[in-house]
């Protein structure tokens, strides 16, 4: 299922290390979409820039957060500028799909990094009704998620690099099949074990998720560190590079705890201990 279903939410639980992430992942999105708005487009750089000010301040905010009930205050404070800014992702898209604005977002990086909006808020509200009765539905949708990511991410790439750099080209479009393919297979396991428990299939499964990852996360991490040093020619800025890397590391980590999770698992009901 996807993101956007309502009973959908995030397989891992929230932490501070985790809403750190996603504050500076948010920041970087309004930077991201700053640079591609046209410059005609005040309106819209102006929010954008406000957007990321906001980011900023919540990231600075979240070092001083001491205790539980702070930190509950710090999540509520969060989920409104989470929810506003998926509201203009959306927004920003609709204008792009309608062709009333320019510039050089391409819609699908938009609807993207709403999803990833979309994502961190279910996060956020999973504070609010931690237990999981169906992990496995959780664990799935987390999969087709994330793969469906490292694929959009992989043809962001292709999209970004200089046409000349075709071994680049070749091995980021092999990425984006190897994922994309990945995508299908979670999507069957999704509605085969809806509301079951997990089974060997999905135990083999998650292991060739995490090497197909591992693999991605290196090519990520060598296309950061070349376009870095200025030795790989492309659009694609150094922040943005790294910023893809992250998520991929990000993705490593869900699936290393899911990994450690299943064998207990069975039919039983899993707790978040926040
Ligand atoms: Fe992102
Ligand atoms: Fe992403």
């Amino acid at each position: 299922m996807d993101i956007f279903c309502r009973e959908v939410k995030p397989y891992e639980c929230l932490n501070m290390k985790r809403v750190q992430f996603w504050l500076r992942i948010m920041k970087e999105h309004a930077l991201f979409m700053k640079l591609g708005f046209a410059c005609s487009d005040k309106e819209l750089i102006c929010q954008a820039e406000e957007f990321y000010k906001t980011f900023e301040k919540l990231e600075k905010h979240s070092r001083n957060i001491e205790c539980d009930e702070e930190f509950m205050t710090f999540v509520s404070k969060i989920l409104v500028t989470v929810k506003n800014i998926f509201a203009f992702k959306r927004h920003v898209l609709h204008l792009l799909i309608e062709c009333q604005i320019g510039g050089y977002n391409y819609p699908l990086l938009i609807d993207h990094i709403s999803r990833e909006a979309m994502y961190f808020l279910k996060l956020l509200q999973k504070i609010q009704d931690g237990e999981m009765k169906h992990p496995v539905d959780s664990i799935v949708s987390d999969n087709v998620f994330w793969l469906r990511h490292m694929a959009d991410h992989a043809r962001f790439i292709v999209g970004l690099l200089d046409p000349s750099e075709r071994g680049f080209v070749e091995k980021a479009n092999a990425f984006a099949v190897q994922f994309e393919q990945l995508q299908l297979q979670a999507r069957d396991l999704d509605s085969m074990l809806w509301h079951f428990c997990p089974n060997n299939n999905l135990i083999r499964f998650e292991e060739d998720v995490k090497q197909a990852t591992i693999q991605i996360r290196d090519f990520k991490k060598t296309a950061r560190d070349l376009i870095s040093s200025c030795q790989v020619i492309s659009l694609i800025p150094p922040l943005l590079a790294d910023h893809v890397l992250r998520e991929a590391e990000y993705f490593l980590e869900v699936l290393e705890q899911i990994q450690r999770d299943i064998p207990n698992m069975g039919g039983k009901i899993l707790t978040c201990d926040y």
